[in-house]
């Protein structure tokens, strides 16, 4: 095949036409059409060094085979449990993120799924839809305060951090667990426990861990024994992070109150999926950081850490570093 002048990208996300122009500036750039399958995607990364993707694409040996010359993997979103990142350190392939730039939006969207819950949003709009409020049908049942309740924030990055803010602003108390051990400055109010701690004392918990073997099911059966009955569940990080089995278990007993879930363990569920049927849960479809301005600035840096890479520059949101201008050296060429 040609080796074009221009280093080669292969976009395999929808992205704007001023985007692409802006991409064609510096990159020959193969846009895959949506809904592209594995070998559509294979024969435009064939000489590509570059891949601008979801993060919902698989990002694995099988990819890396398929893709040599690849260099850089510019992911859209922050998650990168898509990524295979041992691999990719090991093939001289970067992979990059988009931290920081949604963590309001996805901090606004947990706050919105906490007030739900508290008020009763879905029962009592659709009370009103449904016609239930003109027969003068009994009202939904009331719903609790936010002031004096208690937030346990599982990991406290930007994201929960944000969270927390929001919280304090509405009289919440809020206590978090993170990996980190050294308190957080700004959040000497708050208070730092172990997760046990924080799941027996919580009246929301609410996720914001990265999806990795660690965090897998990490709330479980046990977990969930631990919170209180009156509590909710909130999850807009990632599915697997809560075993969803376990969960409807719960929801069906009464073992908690309810779960507003943003991300299921399957994404889009089954038809059939239980948790669709449950009266005791909100749910959304992974619209965390779904607003016009994030995403705009979501993309934004997923296209300065393409550009970056590719024009050996270090590029502004990169999780495995240590690959970055390792694959020539990975090939046997100079750095
Ligand atoms: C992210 O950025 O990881 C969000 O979940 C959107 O995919």
């Amino acid at each position: 095949m040609a080796h074009p002048s221009r280093p080669v990208a292969c976009v395999a996300l929808p992205i704007p036409e001023a985007t692409l122009h802006r991409l064609r500036e510096k990159l020959e750039v193969r846009q895959l059409a949506p809904g592209f399958d594995r070998d559509a995607l294979h024969a435009a990364l064939d000489g590509a060094s570059g891949l601008l993707c979801s993060n919902l694409l698989p990002i694995d040996g099988e990819l890396f085979d398929a893709a040599p010359a690849l260099r850089v993997v510019s992911n859209f979103g922050v998650g990168f449990d898509n990524v295979d990142v041992a691999e990719a350190s090991a093939r001289g392939v970067a992979i990059c993120n988009t931290p920081g730039v949604l963590s309001e939006a996805v901090a606004d969207l947990t706050m919105l799924l906490i007030l739900a819950a508290a008020r009763r949003m879905l029962e009592n709009a659709s009370f009103v839809t449904g016609g239930g409020w003109s027969r003068g049908e009994a009202r939904p049942p009331l719903g609790f305060d936010l002031a004096g309740k208690t937030l346990g924030i599982v990991g406290f990055g930007r994201i929960g951090q944000a969270v927390a803010r929001r919280a304090l602003v509405f009289g919440m108390n809020v206590a978090y667990q993170d990996v980190l051990d050294d308190p957080r400055v700004g959040f000497e109010t708050c208070l730092q426990c172990d997760i046990e701690d924080l799941l027996r004392r919580s009246d929301v918990v609410s996720l914001h861990v990265n999806l990795s073997p660690q965090t897998h099911h990490l709330i479980g059966h046990e977990q969930l024994e631990q919170m209180k009955s009156t509590a909710w569940l909130v999850n807009t990080s990632r599915g697997p992070v809560v075993d969803q089995a376990a969960l409807v278990d719960a929801l069906r007993r009464g073992a908690i109150a309810g779960a507003a879930l943003d991300v299921l363990e399957e994404e889009p569920p089954a038809l059939h999926d239980p948790i669709l049927s449950l009266p005791n849960v909100i749910l959304l479809p992974h619209v965390g950081s779904a607003t016009i301005e994030t995403r705009q600035a979501m993309l934004d840096l997923a296209v300065e850490n393409l550009l970056a890479s590719l024009d050996d520059r270090m590029p502004p949101a990169c999780v495995n570093p240590e690959a970055l201008g390792r694959h020539e050296i990975q090939r046997g060429g100079s750095p």
